[in-house]
């Protein structure tokens, strides 16, 4: 069956191989990204060429009122979104003694505001169908708590908080909500790391970074009609490090 499916973060990296996967399965995927329109474009017209349908909706995930807004005037003309994947994320890191206010409340208002900013205005037309699917892209570093990452890791431990306590509220109603959290995967966040490929690579038993795809298909399968029982719970993507 086709779903509408909005994929936030869906211009590079792992919200990109997810859009194309969730497009391949048959669903009308919206685009979500704050500033690479160009690179937003470039996913829509390879999903189009392959036969599948794309719009982008850019909004920065972070402003309540321009997030919410957009949201609801596309589900207003387009009817229920029924599928959503929190994945916009940033990383601003730095040693929590010399962190920034300002970096501190960016990195926790594109996870959490995200969060709430999107996932609220959706959740009306899910419930009057009965169904629904909510993945929220979390991370290692949740669980884990890397150094130099204190503000990522409280914003990724807030998504998975709220990961669990939104699949109770829902979970009677056909409403699935799980989250991933993926280890070091291939994409341009990991630049900002500084630390070397292969260096990474020592501290994963696969002994190599992850690919965006293969977290999008973990994704793909959480969204799909075969989860019927599977709700409020994290699925590590890391090549064995957890
Ligand atoms: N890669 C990893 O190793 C890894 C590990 C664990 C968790 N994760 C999580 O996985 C998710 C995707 O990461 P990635 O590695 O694919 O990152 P990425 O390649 O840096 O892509 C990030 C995406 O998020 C979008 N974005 C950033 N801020 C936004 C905002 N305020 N509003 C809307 N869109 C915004 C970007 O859009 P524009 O560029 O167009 O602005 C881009 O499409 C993130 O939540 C990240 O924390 C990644």
């Amino acid at each position: 069956m086709q779903r509408q499916a909005l994929i936030t973060g869906a211009s590079r990296g792992i919200g990109r191989a997810t859009a194309v996967k969730l497009a391949a399965a048959g669903h009308r995927v919206l685009l979500n990204y704050r500033t690479r329109d160009d690179l937003a474009m470039e996913v829509a017209e390879r999903i189009k060429e392959q036969g599948g349908q794309a719009e982008l909706l850019p909004f920065d995930v972070a402003e309540y009122k321009q997030a919410a807004t957009v949201v609801k005037q596309y589900i207003k003309t387009h009817g229920a979104i029924d599928i959503v994947v929190n994945n916009a994320g940033i990383t601003k890191d730095q040693l929590f003694g010399a962190m920034k206010y300002e970096d501190w409340d960016r990195v926790i208002r594109v996870a959490l505001d995200g969060f709430y900013s999107v996932t609220k205005p959706c959740i009306h037309g899910m419930l009057k169908q009965n169904w629904g699917r909510i993945v929220n892209v979390a991370s290692m570093a949740a669980l884990f708590g890397n150094a130099g990452q204190v503000n990522y890791s409280a914003a990724k431990a807030g998504l998975i908080g709220a990961t669990r306590a939104l699949s109770r509220e829902l979970c009677k109603r056909g409403i699935l909500v799980n989250a991933v959290a993926p280890g070091f995967i291939d994409t341009d966040i990991l630049a900002a790391l500084k630390v070397p490929h292969e260096d990474l690579e020592k501290l994963i038993p696969m002994g190599r970074l992850g690919l965006p795809a293969e977290v999008a298909k973990v994704i793909a399968f959480l969204v799909s009609e075969d989860t019927s029982y599977l709700t409020g719970q994290v699925i590590g993507v890391n090549g064995g490090m957890l």
